[in-house]
């Protein structure tokens, strides 16, 4: 039975989409000769280009043999290629410099605006949600007019195909979008908020759409869709995990500043609360750091009054664990610490040279302490665990912040899963809130190693697509007198 309807699904969804297809609609219009855009739009659409990361995914990526770029010196700005690693294909993003070969030079504004709002390419095909247009359907339309001058005008034509994404049938049928659209796009900016004041509603505006926050920081349900009613409590991305940042004071980061919160986003690093790796080092890096600080105080005012959602597994804060000075004491003497030697061996050779005996980081800061360190406190080790794989990278103006990974490609001294378990017990133990790191769980990390949340947004489109797909075959098949005459499913 349930071969047969999984059989019958797959036919129905291709017999959908071509009926879908079957209409007229969505036929090429000719370009509109360009309008002059004043100077003033074009800065303005850089700045948003910045603060939504375009080029985070349409950028190729640089000399990686999966690129194709064939060697190229040129790191093709905009000219797309990046590959979105699904475990149905890749799929590519596309080149959006505005040449008229191969990019989007023939878009108008209507169509770059649905490119962006809606995600309908100029051609009339779905494009798949790895291109985050539900975010961006949110957007203004001076916002939008901004983008569209700055691309058509200060980005440089680079005539150059992106590979084409081919994945697998059913997926090839762009159509099948329309189904996910119907459920997750919402249309249209959201309406300003008369009872917060202006600085909350531009902190909600830019949040949700350009910035994008609650892609890494809200929970999924079951279609994989974001939990607008658990909204901003964390949820996981690969190796890492996008921490609770709802206003709640134990489980969230209810118990940091206005200031602090956009300290963090400005530079990845606040003293005594958290550091910024992973994806979060790569959005701080390329989107954050560079926004005004008008806006990341707008942002840090909104994210600070966001609904508290507490986990009942908290006891406290995660930045509040350990305190200066216990590390050698609690690594002498007692039964436990026993099996934690291995880990304080691993500490003192490999990590104390930067972050102190005794865990204190340097005196000027830049190293932090691992005690009032969130991912050292975090009730779940993730982030422990993915920052010793992976290490630290990030860049805020002129300053390169470093640490090296130990994970199975360190170029410093490659980890076993089971000394980094070790390490990571240890760890939590001397300066968090104990409980042990498993071998498994350390083994799961590094398998996730090449996820990235661009993955994440890729599967949920597509994993949504397949479910969704399925869903509506099961209600069709229950009401077959409603099926379209001249359509058999056998
Ligand atoms: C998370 C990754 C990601 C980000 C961020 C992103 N895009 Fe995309 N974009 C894609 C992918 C992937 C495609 C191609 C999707 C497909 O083929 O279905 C795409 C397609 C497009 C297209 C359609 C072009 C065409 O004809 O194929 C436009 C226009 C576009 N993006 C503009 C933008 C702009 C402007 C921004 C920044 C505000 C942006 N994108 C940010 C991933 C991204
Ligand atoms: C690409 C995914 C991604 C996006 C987008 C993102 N974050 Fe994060 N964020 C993370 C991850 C992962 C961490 C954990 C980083 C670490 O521990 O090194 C994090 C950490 C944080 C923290 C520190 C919390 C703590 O307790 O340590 C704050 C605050 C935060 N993010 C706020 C934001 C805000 C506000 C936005 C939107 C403007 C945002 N993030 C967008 C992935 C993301
Ligand atoms: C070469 C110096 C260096 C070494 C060696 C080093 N670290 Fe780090 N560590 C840093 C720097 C620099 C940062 C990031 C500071 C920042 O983000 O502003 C950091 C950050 C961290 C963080 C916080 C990361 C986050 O996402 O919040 C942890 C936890 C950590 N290191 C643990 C370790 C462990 C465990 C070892 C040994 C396996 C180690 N470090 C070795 C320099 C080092």
């Amino acid at each position: 039975m349930k071969a047969r309807t999984v059989l019958a699904g797959m036919l129905l969804a291709l017999a959908l989409p071509i009926a879908a297809q079957a209409q007229p609609a969505n036929a090429q219009t000719p370009p509109a000769a360009l309008p002059r855009f004043t100077p003033q739009d074009v800065e303005r659409g850089r700045y948003l280009a910045t603060a939504g990361d375009c080029a985070a995914c349409h950028n190729a990526p640089q000399a990686e043999g999966k690129g194709d770029n064939n060697g190229s010196a040129e790191t093709g700005e905009m000219a797309g290629g990046y590959p979105i690693v699904s475990p149905l294909g890749s799929i590519y993003s596309t080149n959006i410099t505005p040449s008229r070969s191969h990019g989007i030079g023939a878009y108008s504004e209507a169509e770059f605006s649905r490119a962006l709002r809606e995600g309908v390419r100029r051609d009339g095909a779905r494009l798949y949600p790895a291109m985050p247009y539900t975010s961006y359907s949110g957007l203004t339309d001076a916002d939008v007019h901004a983008l569209y001058a700055y691309f058509m005008s200060a980005v440089r034509p680079i005539d150059r195909a992106a590979p084409a994404t081919s994945l697998p049938f059913p997926f090839n049928i762009r159509t099948s979008m329309r189904f996910w659209n119907a459920l997750f796009l919402k249309g249209g900016p959201a309406q300003a908020d008369p009872g917060h004041d202006a600085q909350w509603n531009r902190g909600r505006y830019l949040a949700e759409t350009l910035g994008h926050c609650s892609t890494c920081h809200s929970p999924r349900g079951f279609l994989m869709e974001e939990k607008s009613s658990a909204a901003f409590s964390g949820g996981p991305l690969g190796a890492w995990y996008a921490p609770n940042i709802t206003s709640d004071k134990v489980s969230g980061i209810g118990g940091w500043s206005k200031q602090e919160i956009a300290q963090y986003l400005q530079t990845g690093h606040v003293p005594g609360k958290a550091q910024a790796a992973g994806d979060m080092a790569e959005a701080v890096t390329h989107s954050f750091s560079r926004m005004t600080r008008s806006d990341v105080d707008a942002i840090a005012a909104y994210i600070a009054a966001v609904p508290a959602v507490h986990d009942a597994g908290d006891k406290q804060p995660a930045y509040s664990y350990g305190k200066p000075g216990t590390f050698e004491a609690d690594i002498r003497g007692t039964q436990e610490a026993k099996g934690r030697q291995e880990g304080a061996r691993l500490y003192s050779g490999l990590c104390a040279a930067c972050h102190g005996r005794d865990g204190d980081g340097s005196p000027d800061g830049v190293i932090p302490s691992l005690y009032h360190n969130s991912t050292v406190g975090a009730s779940r080790s993730n982030n422990l665990v993915a920052v010793i794989l992976h290490g630290v990278d990030r860049t805020v103006g002129d300053q390169h912040v470093m640490m090296p990974g130990f994970g199975e490609r360190s170029f410093v001294q490659p980890l076993t899963d089971h000394q980094i378990a070790s390490l990571a017990t240890f760890l939590r133990g001397a300066f968090g809130p104990g409980g042990d790191v498993t071998e498994k769980q350390v083994a799961v990390a590094s398998a996730q190693s090449s996820l990235s949340m661009i993955l994440l947004m890729a599967r949920t489109g597509l994993v949504l697509a397949a479910l969704v797909l399925i869903g509506i075959v099961g209600w069709r098949l229950r009401r077959p007198k409603r099926l379209p005459a001249g359509q058999h499913l056998s």
